[in-house]
């Protein structure tokens, strides 16, 4: 296992489309998902799609439970209340009417958070890590975090939803602390 470096904002490989895994999982892909997962933990973060560290798959991580202000859970006892989820070619089959107003941040834009509308309900179909397909329905703060994560998969980023003026200042921003 192993900590990757995560890119950071404006990085044109955070703009790639990227395409879905064919299964069974290789071994490299494998490594890939259990690399997100050490590198989301590390971070720390509730999500990381593949294009942040530079892979150009369909392949996601979250734990939503991990830092959730419903259960909040000793940060000195890592492991502890954890939930990991592995989310492979994901796509959303319906988004509600109904939206929802949410403060969003991201580890491709570190320091930063803005508030972000988007569908307040999802269905979602995904593939696990075995190749079986799953669909269901997701609201709330994973509606959110999922639809977050999944427009990385499309070159997406939450600040692509402000408006140019702020959008540009926080590239200005990301530029002058990581470049
Ligand atoms: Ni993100």
């Amino acid at each position: 296992m192993a900590i990757r470096k995560i890119l950071i904002h404006p990085d044109d490989r955070l703009r790639e489309i990227s395409k879905p895994v064919s299964f069974p999982l290789s071994d490299a892909v494998k490594q890939i998902i259990e690399d997100m997962a050490e590198t989301m933990y590390d971070a720390p973060g509730v999500g990381l799609a593949a294009p942040q560290i530079g892979v150009s798959l369909q392949i996601a991580v979250t734990d939503t439970l991990w830092r959730s202000d419903e259960v909040r859970h000793d940060p000195d006892k890592p492991g502890a209340d954890r939930d990991l989820k592995v989310w492979l070619n994901p796509e959303f089959l319906w988004k509600s009417d109904e939206i929802e107003t949410w403060e969003e941040g991201c580890l491709s834009v570190p320091e930063t958070y803005a508030n972000v509308t988007r569908p307040a309900a999802v269905r979602l179909r995904w593939f696990d890590m075995e190749g079986k397909q799953h669909e269901q329905d997701f609201t709330a703060f994973e509606a959110v975090a999922l639809q977050h994560e999944f427009d990385h998969l499309l070159g997406k980023l939450f600040i692509d939803y402000l408006s140019p003026l702020k959008r540009k200042m926080i590239t200005k921003k990301m530029k002058k602390l990581y470049k």
